[in-house]
């Protein structure tokens, strides 16, 4: 495939697409709501491949430290190393606003997560216990905490 990875920033217009992909993605999914709130104060970034839209990120921004928020690429274009174009870029875009520490919370179950993020460079810091509802329904979860340091 040729299909070149482009990235541009997140709009209103853009969220039933989003949906779409962040319910496919997610056990716990994003609401329209929340989307709508990450507009307002966060870095929300879509990515294509080719022309079809692939994925999301959002970042949170606080003084020098960066979090990521969210993160998803479509199931079904999983696997093809997209997630970790789309990290990567997000770090860049961190980066580039003085971000010079990354911070996320991932469930501990949660391994193909858990993997791209230690591919990037993330260690884990800490955990976060039941953090989460569990994926299946049943109780709460652990948050795994993970922390990277952003090169110029
Ligand atoms: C986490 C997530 C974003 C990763 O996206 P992805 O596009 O599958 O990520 P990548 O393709 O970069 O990496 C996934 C696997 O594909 C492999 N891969 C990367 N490039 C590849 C290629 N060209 N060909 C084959 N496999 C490849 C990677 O080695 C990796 O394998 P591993 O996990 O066994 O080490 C995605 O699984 C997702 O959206 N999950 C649901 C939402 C979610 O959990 N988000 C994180 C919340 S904290």
């Amino acid at each position: 495939m040729n299909d070149a990875v482009s990235f541009r920033p997140m709009t209103e217009a853009d969220l039933d697409a989003v949906l779409n992909i962040e319910y496919a993605a997610f056990s716990h999914p994003w609401t329209r709501g929340l989307f709508l709130e990450g507009l307002q104060h966060y870095e929300c970034w879509l990515m294509f491949a080719g022309t079809q839209q692939v994925g999301h990120g959002i970042i949170q921004l606080v003084l020098d430290e960066a979090h990521l928020l969210n993160i998803a690429v479509k199931p079904e274009s999983q696997g093809r190393g997209l997630g970790l174009q789309l990290l990567t870029y997000l770090m860049g875009r961190a980066n580039a606003r003085q971000a010079s520490e990354c911070f996320l919370e991932v469930r501990a179950s949660n391994q193909p997560a858990y993997r791209l993020y230690e591919r990037y460079g993330f260690n884990e810091i800490g955990r976060r216990r039941n953090y989460y509802p569990a994926a299946d329904g049943q109780g709460r979860e652990d948050a795994l905490v993970m922390a990277c340091t952003l090169l110029e």
